[in-house]
């Protein structure tokens, strides 16, 4: 099959191409980074470089696709992001549409099910609806947890300041999933084919906050790394001195109260018993160790 995947050679998009190139499929991959050319090509893969906010570029880029995946890159310096997202999710549909596309993976997010109130995520729901409007179109949503490597984030944290934290306390549930396999449900996603409009979560592993700094605490030689609960003000307030911009740090801050109050992971739990995804923490613990 001929596929265009977005999201450069990132967290998902990388694995998945590599997956997909060594079944035999053509696979083009959109980065916004000419300089990336020579590694997408060395993959096996066409490059095809321009921005997603660009409608005409996409609709190159996609034409004659049997499969297109597609993903709303994070973008920090958005000035409101909820409306960043919608704007991407426009832009991938006028291009679906005018390039004739019948399949689509989109990356989703836990927590698309809520129209608000769960920061960035609020974008996936739009994003959602927006391709869903589209006629004659199969559209499977992959609703991933909370990425494991989110956690490299918090590293300067662990480093500075000798703990772990944020606006949620230590018996908070984080439920997880490695990019790896958000890449291999996408890749059977796109194998055994599907219709109408549907979604699919994904999952690797599921902890408190406590036990989540426990097990990597341990792997980086820091057994009695501790959990500790910020006031969103405190959250909100560190990641500004961190440099970060107010519009995405108030968005962290928000998604940190759904995952606070639990409703984040509702219609996951209603729906799903157990993550699927064979990646453990324990597993990533090596990686985040590596990158520590
Ligand atoms: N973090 C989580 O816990 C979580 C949970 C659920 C869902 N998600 C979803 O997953 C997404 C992130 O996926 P990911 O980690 O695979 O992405 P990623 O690795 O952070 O980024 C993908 C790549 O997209 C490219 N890109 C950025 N802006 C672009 C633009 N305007 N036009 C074309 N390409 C652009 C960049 O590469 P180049 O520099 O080569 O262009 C970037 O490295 C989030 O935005 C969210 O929607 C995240």
């Amino acid at each position: 099959m001929k596929i265009t995947v977005t999201g450069s050679l990132g967290n998902i998009s990388k694995p998945l191409a590599k997956q997909l190139i060594n079944v035999g499929h053509q696979v083009t991959i959109i980065s916004s980074n000419a300089n990336r050319t020579a590694e997408i090509e060395a993959l096996g893969a066409k490059a095809a470089i321009g921005n997603i906010a660009d409608a005409d570029f996409l609709t190159k880029a996609f034409t004659e696709a049997d499969v297109v995946y597609t993903m709303v890159p994070p973008n920090f310096g958005a000035a409101n992001y909820r409306q960043y997202v919608a704007d991407a999710a426009k832009s991938y549909a006028e291009a679906i549409q005018k390039a004739g596309i019948t399949r689509v993976v989109n990356l989703s997010s836990i927590g698309a099910d809520i129209d608000g109130g769960t920061g960035q995520i609020a974008g996936n729901h739009d994003a959602e609806i927006i391709l869903n409007a589209l006629p004659n179109v199969a559209i499977k949503h992959i609703r991933a947890g909370f990425f494991f490597v989110n956690f490299y984030a918090n590293i300067d944290m662990i480093k500075h300041l000798g703990f772990i934290g944020s606006n949620y306390d230590s018996d908070a549930r984080l439920i997880m999933v490695h990019p790896a396999d958000i890449a291999a449900a996408i890749a059977e996603e796109i194998e055994q084919g599907f219709a109408g409009k549907s979604v699919r979560y994904i999952t690797s592993d599921e902890r408190s906050t406590g036990e989540i700094a426990t097990i990597l605490g341990k792997a980086i030689g820091k057994p009695d790394l501790k959990w500790v609960e910020f006031t969103d003000e405190q959250n909100l307030n560190g990641m500004l001195q961190a440099g970060l911009p107010q519009e995405v740090s108030s968005k962290f801050v928000e998604m940190g109260t759904a995952i606070r109050s639990g409703i984040l992971w509702n219609d996951y739990d209603a729906k799903v018993t157990k993550p699927t995804g064979k990646t453990k923490l324990e597993d990533f613990t090596k990686e985040f160790a590596a990158r520590f």
